[in-house]
């Protein structure tokens, strides 16, 4: 499959610190705004499938809402236990008024 970009969303949108859940390809991917800056994830804890968009988001550090894991939104790399994988990450760029992922 060719890379592209996919529109998630809107600009003004997302709240800061918040989070829009978009299935791509019926992946869940979720976006988050952190300072203004949009970060995307895949919505699925490495850990047991946890859907990390209904976690607690404390700055760029979301926290699994099953069994507490946590993941930098940013790099996706794993901060807390009992996950020990990171999670997939998708470059974002906004295009006007459209908020994009990278997708392949
Ligand atoms: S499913 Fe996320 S910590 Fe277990």
């Amino acid at each position: 499959m060719s890379e592209r970009y996919v529109t998630v969303a809107r600009v003004g949108e997302i709240a800061e610190g918040g989070v829009k859940v978009v299935y791509v390809d019926d992946v869940p991917v979720a976006v988050f705004r952190v300072d203004g800056a949009y970060h995307a994830i895949e919505d699925l804890c490495t850990h047991d499938g946890g859907p990390l968009a209904e976690g607690v988001l404390e700055g760029c550090v979301i926290e699994c809402p099953r069994h507490g894991a946590r993941f930098d939104v940013r790099s996706g790399a794993v901060l807390a236990m009992p996950a020990t994988a990171p999670i997939p990450t998708y470059e974002v760029r906004v295009e006007g008024e459209d908020i994009q992922v990278r997708w392949s």
